[in-house]
């Protein structure tokens, strides 16, 4: 286990698992459909790499990145994309692929940008969610793990850009960030992690 962390909450062999359940589970949605894998950028990146490749049925990966708007300590759950999708959604089933709900704000402003470019279907597909009071409510289709509410970080989580490429999920000894801000769960957006 890495020093920084100080507790393991999803293995590596917990996250293969799940993968193929969630892989199997859309594959028998989708088939026969015009499937667009929708990732966020960056802390999807694992997850949607692994998951297209249990995932049966022809698919294109496309990627979009967010940041808060303005003061990020303000909960406005106002986002501002910095990389957006190559073409349009008109005629895809889209599915996104999301590392970790938490307040629920920057998937709720995603959801919302993405209805009305009116792709043929929007379904949501998130490696964990947090179990928290949402500030926003989503209905996610397809939850990999609920995990309580700590910061955590491993297989595309980061803090202050670094353990993304931990192959778990891990709690951050708070030693790590003592001294320094705290890690925000709910008012920074991706691109501010
Ligand atoms: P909201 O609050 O808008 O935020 O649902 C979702 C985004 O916040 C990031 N996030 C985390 N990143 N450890 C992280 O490394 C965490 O515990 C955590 N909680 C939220 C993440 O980028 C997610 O997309
Ligand atoms: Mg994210």
């Amino acid at each position: 286990m890495h020093k920084d962390i100080c507790e393991i909450l999803i293995s590596e062999e917990q996250i293969r698992t799940k993968v193929a359940e969630l892989g199997q589970q859309i594959s028998e949605h989708y088939q026969g459909k015009n499937l667009l894998l929708l990732g966020t950028l960056k802390g999807a990146v694992p997850f949607i790499a692994d998951l297209a490749r249990a995932i049966h049925v022809p698919l294109e990966l496309d990627y979009m990145a967010v940041a808060s708007y303005g003061d990020s300590t303000v909960s406005s759950g106002i986002v501002r994309i910095t990389k957006d999708l190559e073409g349009p959604i008109d005629h895809k089933h889209v599915l996104i692929i999301e590392d970790i709900i938490d307040s629920g704000l920057t998937l709720h402003y995603l959801i919302d940008l993405l209805r009305r470019r009116n792709p043929l279907s929007l379904r949501i597909c998130a490696l964990l969610t947090k179990d928290r009071k949402r500030l926003q409510e989503i209905e996610c289709d397809y939850v990999g793990f609920h995990i309580p509410d700590r910061f955590v970080v491993g297989y595309g989580l980061d803090y202050a850009q670094r353990y993304r490429n931990l192959p778990y999920v891990g709690i951050l000894k708070p030693s790590v960030y003592e001294g320094s801000q705290k890690p925000q769960t709910e008012h920074q957006s991706p691109a501010e992690r």
